[in-house]
């Protein structure tokens, strides 16, 4: 953390780590805080297509890479798809799984004694 830096606590880990996600406000904006795994992540509220709450969505999986008439589902847990129009995004990075140019706002995380905190 950095001088100008300020932490914010969110939620415990037990808390999050039932729900899966928190969406908090800070400083007047919305961040989902999600956990993947062991690890957290925090993203912006805001879809960069249309401004949906983008957190809200579904947290899923994704169709992977194959051959047509092939399915393959991979990633589960690891995606959220936008609530208004289905965009998906990487939940480690914040990245729209097809246009590289897009990508969700991120905050860093930081975990301290069981508490979760949004560091902005
Ligand atoms: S507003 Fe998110 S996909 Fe359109």
């Amino acid at each position: 953390m950095t001088a100008t830096e300020q932490r914010y606590a969110v939620a415990s880990a037990e808390e999050l780590k039932q729900s899966g996600r928190v969406i908090t406000t800070i400083k007047g904006m919305e961040i989902g805080v999600f956990q993947v795994g062991d690890a957290y992540y925090a993203w912006r509220n805001v879809c960069p297509h249309g401004g949906a709450p983008v957190c809200e969505g579904v947290v899923c999986g994704t169709k992977m890479p194959s051959l047509v008439y092939e399915y393959k589902y991979g990633r589960d847990r690891e995606i959220v798809r936008c609530p208004w129009h289905g965009w998906e995004f990487d939940l480690l990075t914040g990245q729209h799984l097809v246009d590289e140019k897009v990508k969700l706002r991120g905050y860093k995380v930081e975990v301290e004694d069981g508490q979760i905190y949004v560091v902005l």
